[in-house]
């Protein structure tokens, strides 16, 4: 049995769930067009959609609330939430927004040109679409190893930084307004990224003059995992870490749903002083005045401590311990997943657990809808319907490598035994794999496609 540190937290407050029927699952998905993201939340039993802005929040941080300062200017919850940003982060200007993919919105918007090309270990799927919607292309550049599942390597979130100086030289440094990190990996498994390789990857691009970017949505669990196995690196604190990654950039977007244990919120920082006089432009018309964004006041306060709590490290073991233990049991039936078990995630190769329905026909799709029907669990397709795009010059269709279903679970929310109910419902649906249908699209928006697209089973 794999050992898992217990829950370093007691329950104050519960929210009730329950399993309605198989019938009642099998006509949500009829109603829902086969796509999870319909689904009402009483429809679901547990669920692992995401891990952002999903989680639990500490009793401090809803006390922290109730002294949300909601002043329009000069707030001072926003003075809360930059001395935390300053203190962790380190970069000189914050832009608060409402979440992850609005400060990417603000930082494409003043870098990205139509023939700009952005470097990443891989890039999420709103980061891709931002950077595709302003006319830019996304180039991910994971090692090798990132596109076996089996292949062990406690980095497998890294870089290639042979790959990252070829794209360079064939482009020119001119082309590219900006590189970034992100860390963890959320499109490659929710794989760390070494500090060795985040230093390597500050060279290439300080060398070049490309302004260095962290994604950094779930940077406490990457530098947990650093600190855990990365020669060197065992007696340092997981604060002290993040300090480091940090300084090797220029500057930082962040979703503070996940690693800032806040349901909204979200932000972008970097040193550069015009950058920050046009992205202030842009927050101002956009999203709202400087020392709030897109946030409340209290929403500000929840993150300011959410970001501490997020390192603490008997946390993170417990946090990383958890989703380690679910994997690790899911991996002992026989389910093929991407190994090692990553940060906030267990990422199922689903092209791999279903041969028999190619990736023109969503095998991620297909499980994921099993399991919902199965047992009221939802879980999410990470392949060809979430990343496939078009290029936008030459209209080739770009495929990911691999065909996952992301079990993401949010942060202090389920127990040990909830785990144990989603290892169960795999052993059933392993017992009917080879019955699975493959699905088509109906019809589905071009950018970020999953969330709105429909589809049907091929019979
Ligand atoms: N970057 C990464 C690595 C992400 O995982 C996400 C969101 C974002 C940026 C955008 O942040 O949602 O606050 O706008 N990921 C969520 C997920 C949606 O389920 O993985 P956002």
């Amino acid at each position: 049995m794999t050992d898992h540190p217990p829950e370093p937290f007691r329950i104050k407050t519960i929210e009730r769930i329950h399993r309605i029927s198989r019938e009642a699952r099998a006509q949500a998905l009829e109603r829902t067009h086969y796509n999870l993201f319909g689904l009402k939340m009483a429809e679901v039993y547990i669920d692992l959609l995401t891990d952002s802005g999903t989680g639990a929040m500490s009793d401090q941080q809803w006390g922290d609330m109730l002294r949300g300062d909601e002043t329009y200017a000069g707030a001072r919850s926003f003075d809360r939430l930059q001395q935390a940003f300053a203190d962790i982060f380190g970069f000189r200007y914050l832009i608060p927004t409402h979440q992850g993919r609005a400060a990417e919105n603000i930082l494409c918007a003043l870098l990205v040109k139509p023939d700009s090309v952005i470097p990443s270990n891989a890039h999420f799927d709103t980061t891709q679409a931002n950077i595709l919607a302003r006319g830019g292309r996304p180039h991910d550049l994971g090692i090798p190893e990132a596109n076996e599942p089996a292949a062990d390597h406690p980095f497998k979130g890294n870089i290639d930084i042979g790959r990252l100086e070829a794209l360079i030289d064939e482009v020119g440094a001119e082309r590219i307004p900006f590189g970034m990190m992100t860390i963890t990996n959320n499109a490659a498994g929710g794989q760390p990224v070494s500090l060795e390789n985040l230093k390597l990857a500050s060279q290439v691009y300080r060398r070049h003059r490309i302004p260095f970017i962290i994604d950094a949505c779930r940077h406490a669990e990457n530098a947990y995992f650093i600190q855990q196995r990365e020669v060197g690196q065992a007696g340092r604190s997981v604060l002290e870490i993040a300090r480091e990654t940090f300084s090797l950039a220029d500057g930082v977007t962040m979703s503070g749903k996940k690693d800032g244990l806040a349901n909204i919120g979200g932000f972008l920082g970097f040193h550069d002083p015009d950058l920050y006089e046009r992205a202030a432009g842009e927050l101002v018309l956009r999203e709202g005045f400087l020392t709030y964004g897109g946030m409340s006041g209290r929403a500000m306060e929840a993150l300011a401590t959410g970001l501490y709590e997020a390192l603490d490290e008997k946390y993170l073991a417990y946090r990383t311990g958890q989703t380690r233990y679910l994997g690790e049991r899911i991996a002992a039936l026989g389910v093929p997943i991407i190994q090692p078990v990553g940060g906030h995630a267990v990422y199922i190769d689903a092209g791999a657990m279903l041969p028999h329905i190619p990736a023109e026909a969503f095998p991620g799709q297909s499980l994921s809808l099993a399991l919902y029907l199965e047992a009221g669990i939802r879980g999410i397709e990470l392949g060809s319907v979430a990343f496939a795009y078009e290029d936008p010059q030459s209209g080739e269709l770009h495929r990911p490598r691999l065909e996952l279903v992301r079990l993401a679970i949010p942060r202090r929310t389920y127990t040990q035994s909830h785990m144990d109910v989603i290892v169960d419902a795999f052993e059933r649906i392993l017992t009917q794999r080879d019955m699975l249908p493959g699905y088509r699209i109906l019809e589905a928006p071009r950018l970020l496609r999953h969330f709105l697209a429909k589809f049907e089973p091929i019979v």
